[in-house]
C-alpha cells in the first residue's frame, strides 16, 4: 500500500544545479553586469569589471550551469560570478553575486570553495575579504566556509558611510 504524503515535513529545497567554472569572457559582461546591477545597490560599472578582466593579478569566474530551453534544446547560463586577485600568498575575494533566481541554491559556497582552491595550486595561504556590516547574506556565507572576523574599517563604503568587517582565513 502506498504511504500518504507526509505533510508535516517541509518539501525539500530543489537541488543544487550541477555547476562549471570558467574565466569570465568578453560576451559574458552584459550577463555579469545584469547579475551585478541586482547584486548591488552601488554596482562596479562595465568599465571597472572590464578593467578586472586585464590585470594578471586579477580573475573574474563564473558559475555556468545547462539548462533545457522551451525547445528542449540545452543552453548555458551564468548563475554567478565572483571577482578576485591572488597577490603573493594571499586570495582577495573582491566582489562575488549569485542571480537573484538562484540564490540559497548553494552557487555562492560552490564560486568562493573554486576560488579558495585555485589560489590554494597557485600557492596562496590565507584568504582575505571586506564585507558591509549590513550583509547578513554574504556574512553568513563567509561565517559558513571558515572565514573569521578580524577588524572594521569604519566608513569603508563612502557612498553609505557604512563599515566594513575584515576578513580572513587559512587557506
Ligand atoms: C551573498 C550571496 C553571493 C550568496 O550567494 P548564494 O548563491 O545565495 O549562497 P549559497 O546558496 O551558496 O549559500 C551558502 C550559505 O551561505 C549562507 N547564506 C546565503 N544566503 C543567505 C541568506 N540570504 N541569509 C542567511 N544565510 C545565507 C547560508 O549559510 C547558506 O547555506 P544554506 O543555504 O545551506 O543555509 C548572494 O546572496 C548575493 O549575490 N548577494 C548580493 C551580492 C552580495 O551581497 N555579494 C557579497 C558582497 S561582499
Amino acid at each position: 500500500m502506498r504511504r500518504p504524503p507526509d505533510t508535516t515535513r517541509p518539501s525539500m529545497p530543489p537541488p543544487p544545479p550541477p555547476l562549471d567554472f570558467r574565466r569570465m569572457a568578453l560576451q559574458d559582461l552584459e550577463r555579469v553586469m545584469e547579475i551585478e546591477r541586482d547584486g548591488f545597490a552601488h554596482p562596479w560599472s562595465m568599465d571597472l569589471l572590464r578593467r578586472e578582466m586585464v590585470h594578471d593579478w586579477s580573475t573574474i569566474l563564473v558559475a555556468t550551469a545547462t539548462r533545457r530551453g522551451p525547445a528542449g534544446s540545452p543552453s548555458e547560463v551564468i548563475a554567478g560570478f565572483v571577482v578576485y586577485w591572488l597577490v603573493h600568498d594571499e586570495l582577495h575575494v573582491l566582489n562575488i553575486a549569485t542571480a537573484v533566481e538562484e540564490r540559497r541554491r548553494g552557487v555562492g559556497r560552490a564560486l568562493m570553495d573554486e576560488a579558495a582552491a585555485r589560489a590554494r595550486k597557485a600557492g596562496a595561504v590565507l584568504a582575505t575579504l571586506e564585507v558591509r556590516r549590513s550583509n547578513a547574506a554574504a556574512l553568513a556565507l563567509y561565517r559558513d566556509l571558515g572565514y573569521r572576523q578580524v577588524g572594521i574599517r569604519p566608513n569603508y563604503y563612502a557612498d553609505e558611510g557604512e563599515d566594513a568587517i575584515v576578513m580572513v582565513m587559512d587557506l
